[in-house]
């Protein structure tokens, strides 16, 4: 946690559920308070209204629902694009993280609708309104924004990079792999580390501190089955533990959740087949 400040958003239901748009703070369980829209209505508009989640540290207060009223046809199509918007012509003051807009940096991950989402990936819904949260069971910094540290160290503690023992057969050359060995690679490498699975998992939910996660376990295989990496016995010995590793239960959320198409449960299950099968 980064400060004594920060609060953690809970779900109080399974992600795929459409009840999921219940989104509770633990301090405040339910005391959203949902001030005045400001309309932003103009003849002939589309006007959608977007509640999103607002938590200030300086502030005293609790969490609350904002509402913003915008006119989609004076706005770009994805989620992104509404909160750009109305951070430049309505309320400077929401944060939310992004960068590239183009899913490829991670950075805008939030829960849209009741599922974790890429907000530069995610096309605005239809319909008259929608919710946007941090995602779920994260210490809060501010507004959108979570606090990523115990994530990341996760991460590092798998250490994400290749571990050889000897040296390349031509000094100064690469490793060269097969095709076939690099193949193994595929629906690990195009990770970009966004926690929408992590956070879409019960098990994490429960211990985030002692189980490493989907994406953590993810990156954990993605090393291990690197025909290039020498340490496979010894990345198997670090993670097989009762909470590391076998806190997975095979619920799939995390298949469910990940923007990019990648199922880090079948990940897992190829550590936990090799716990078994390696000497
Ligand atoms: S498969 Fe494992 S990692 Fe994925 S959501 Fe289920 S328990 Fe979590
Ligand atoms: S596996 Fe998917 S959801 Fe999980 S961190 Fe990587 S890209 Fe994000
Ligand atoms: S802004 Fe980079 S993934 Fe969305």
């Amino acid at each position: 946690m980064a400060n004594g400040l920060v609060r953690r958003v809970i779900t109080r239901f399974p992600l795929t559920s459409p009840a999921a748009r219940v989104i509770i703070n633990r301090s405040h369980a339910s005391g959203a308070q949902t001030p005045p829209a400001k309309s932003e209505s103009k003849p002939g508009g589309d006007l959608k209204t977007f509640q999103i989640y607002r938590w200030n540290p300086d502030n005293p207060d609790k969490p609350k629902l904002q509402e913003y009223k915008i006119d989609l046809k004076e706005c770009g199509p994805m989620v992104l694009d509404a909160l750009i918007k109305i951070k430049n012509e309505i309320d400077p003051t929401l944060t939310f993280r992004r960068s590239c807009r183009e899913g490829i940096c991670g950075s805008c991950a939030m829960n849209i609708d009741g599922g974790n989402e890429l907000a530069c990936l995610k096309k605005i819904s239809k319909g008259p309104s929608s919710m946007i949260s941090p995602l779920p069971h994260m210490f809060v910094i501010k507004d959108l924004v979570v606090d990523m540290t115990n994530f990341y160290n996760q991460y590092k503690s798998i250490e994400p990079w290749l571990k050889r023992k000897n040296p390349p057969s031509t000094p100064g050359k690469e490793i060269l792999q097969s095709k076939e060995d690099r193949k193994k690679l595929d629906g690990m490498y195009e990770c970009i580390l966004c926690a929408c699975c992590s956070t879409s998992c019960p098990s994490y939910w429960w211990n985030p501190e002692s189980y490493l996660g989907p994406a953590a376990l993810l990156h954990a295989n993605r090393w291990i089955m690197d025909s290039r990496d020498e340490y496979t016995e010894e990345r198997l010995e670090a993670v097989n533990d009762e909470f590391k590793l076998y806190r997975c239960h095979t619920i799939l959320n995390c298949a469910k959740a990940c923007p990019k198409g990648l199922n880090p449960g079948k990940q897992i299950q190829n550590i936990k087949k090799l716990e078994m099968t390696t000497p």
